[in-house]
């Protein structure tokens, strides 16, 4: 693998599952893989997850590691042709490929501003990097996609899943803040290549981008759409056709045990009690989040793994 910006940089997604398993059961097995070799972490913005999951899959390959808030560092500049009079210092063409002598590996973290949609959906950010880098790029949620993190979902549906073609509902939630729709572009897109019966739920105006989900049946009607799920992710996302607006706060749209019905309930965390999801689903059997995000290691460590493979 040269790098992992999005879930097609994965040649087949299915045995990639059933490798990370296998890491899963022994995530030291290839502890010399990764011996001299450094990955650099950039973050443009906040985690929890992606951080902690990122560096233990790195060291679990006996990489070492480096992190880097950027906010801490110089301005960046990323337009090409600038007069840099004004607040950025240091362009990142240059800054791409420092770090690269630094490294053998460099992860991404950049949200979009949602505010300017073709701006986030250039993917800038994480393009410049791929473009001024001279070292494989990882995609640790950038401004349109995290596919991380829906590689960490797909792991954990296979281990759960009770029938051979399990359904699936991706169910939109209620939250006060505007949040990207990356988790959940990259969740469609996961869905659309592994083997479930798979729909979205939202209110009428939160339709992510059409080229994601095309051919994915989309309910406004919950509870239809939740009927005989097995499994249902439940996540907020702004509006992508009014471009990064919370156009509803409709709390009837949160999940609940009764919505839920039996099925799995499926979050990418940090969550809001009981705006996203009442506490009676997360403190119950029923939630798999935690399940989620220890798989984050091993969507993480795979990726190295092929990755370090492949330098
Ligand atoms: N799910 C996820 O990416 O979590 P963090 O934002 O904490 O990394």
């Amino acid at each position: 693998m040269k790098k992992y910006t999005n879930i097609y940089d994965i040649d087949n997604i299915p045995e990639m599952i059933q490798e990370a398993i296998q890491l899963k059961e022994k995530p030291f097995a290839y502890k010399n893989l990764g011996t001299n070799k450094t990955l650099v972490m950039l973050f443009f913005n906040a985690s929890l997850r992606t951080r902690l999951s990122t560096e233990k899959a790195a060291k679990n390959l006996g990489m070492e590691v480096m992190v880097l808030n950027v906010n801490d560092a110089w301005d960046l500049e990323f337009e090409d042709g600038t007069i840099m009079n004004f607040n950025t210092s240091e362009h990142v063409k240059e800054a791409a490929q420092v770090i690269s002598q630094y490294s053998n590996i460099i992860a991404v973290r950049a949200f979009p501003s949602l505010i300017d949609k073709e701006k986030d959906a250039s993917e800038l950010i994480l393009n410049s990097f791929i473009k001024y880098a001279t070292v494989p790029i990882v995609n640790m949620e950038s401004a349109t996609m995290h596919p991380l993190q829906s590689l960490a979902d797909a792991i954990t549906i296979e281990e759960l899943k009770m029938t051979k073609k399990p359904k699936v509902v991706l169910s939109w939630a209620p939250h006060p803040k505007a949040l990207p729709q990356a988790v959940a572009n990259s969740f469609v897109a996961m869905m659309k290549n592994i083997d479930v019966d798979f729909s979205i739920t939202h209110p009428k105006g939160y339709e992510l981008n059409p080229e994601i989900t095309m051919n994915v049946s989309i309910h406004y009607n919950q509870k239809e759409a939740l009927k005989d799920a097995d499994f249902v992710y439940t996540k907020n996302w702004s509006s992508y056709t009014d471009y990064g607006k919370v156009i509803s706060e409709d709390i009837d749209w949160m999940m609940t045990k009764d919505k839920l019905n039996g099925a799995k309930f499926m979050h990418c965390l940090p969550v809001r009690r009981n705006v996203v999801v009442e506490d009676a689903v997360l403190d119950s059997e029923a939630s798999v989040v935690i399940q989620q995000a220890n798989n984050r290691t091993y969507a993480a460590q795979i990726v190295l793994k092929k990755i370090l493979e492949n330098l």
